[in-house]
């Protein structure tokens, strides 16, 4: 694919950083968003080394206006954005009723609103392109209900099927969406959620990140529709299909749970 401009949302660590030095080595330039002004110049200083230009926005996404804000100002630069990856996004472990409202509308207004909206401005210019790529990384959580972690894995299943939705629209127009899923993988995630205790972080395995962004990667640069991240993962998401609902509620409880 010739090389282009991509936004990455939550590129400050995790599965977003490892996207960010795979675009990098392919000589795509960059533009990285995430709350953390610090790391991010310190992660464009790196890639800066690979003759691309890195343009960093510090930005809190829960806040409403900062879609918005971003697209605005990537347009008064010029920056055409030639594929997105809607990656920011946190979970929150914990009994629903016990929850603060700050962690289940924050989980909601990132994982849900924040990327329906730059979906919503970056498409139309792309499609106008006819080009472009555009990627939302949704979970495996979002194959089933979610116990411990209900609106995380409630908002997973939004970004699935809003994701297969559009792509389904946008089919023929030169441009691709795909959503990209991956299982438990080693990166920050666990601690902020306050789940890397359960069963699945302790006891089933994660993945390493620099697998799982490399088959986030070819997913999005092949304009896959759908990508489970690991056989195990899409072998699980299969068996979910056929198996009793409260079964795979209640195993999906268990594998939540602490050790
Ligand atoms: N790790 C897993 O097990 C796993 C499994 C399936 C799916 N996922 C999904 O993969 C995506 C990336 O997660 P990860 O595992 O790489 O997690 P991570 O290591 O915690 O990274 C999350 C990224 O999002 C950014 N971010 C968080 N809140 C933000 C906000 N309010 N505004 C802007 N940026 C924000 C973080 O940067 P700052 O803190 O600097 O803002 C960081 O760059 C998420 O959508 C997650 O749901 C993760």
């Amino acid at each position: 694919m010739p090389a282009t401009n991509v936004l990455i949302t939550g590129a400050s660590g995790g599965i977003g950083y490892e996207l960010a030095k795979l675009f990098a080595r392919d000589h795509h330039n960059l533009v990285l968003v995430a709350r953390s002004g610090d790391k991010l110049a310190q992660i464009a200083g790196e890639l800066r080394t690979q003759n691309i230009t890195v343009r960093t926005v510090a930005l809190d996404l829960t806040q409403p206006p900062a879609p918005k804000f971003l697209f605005d100002q990537l347009q008064s630069e010029d920056i055409a954005i030639g594929i997105l990856i809607n990656n920011a996004g946190f979970g929150a472990f914990g009994e629903f009723a016990q929850m603060s409202n700050e962690e289940i509308f924050g989980q909601i207004q990132l994982n849900i609103i924040a990327l329906t909206e730059l979906t919503r401005l970056f498409l139309p210019p792309m499609l106008a392109r006819r080009s472009g790529r555009l990627m939302n990384v949704a979970s495996t959580a979002g194959f089933q209900a979610g116990p411990l972690m209900a609106v995380y894995y409630a908002t997973k299943a939004y970004v699935i099927s809003f994701s297969e939705a559009i792509a389904n629209e946008v089919r023929n127009s030169g441009v691709t969406v795909t959503c990209f899923c991956p299982g438990a993988t080693h990166t920050g995630f666990a601690k902020r959620a306050g789940n890397d205790k359960s069963r699945l972080f302790k006891q089933l395995g994660a993945m390493n990140v620099d697998k799982v962004a490399l088959d986030g990667y070819r997913a999005v640069i092949e304009g896959r529709g759908l990508a489970i991240s690991g056989v195990h993962n899409w072998i699980v998401v299969q068996s979910t299909r056929f198996a009793p609902r409260k079964l795979v509620t209640a195993i999906s409880r268990w594998i939540s749970e602490p050790t």
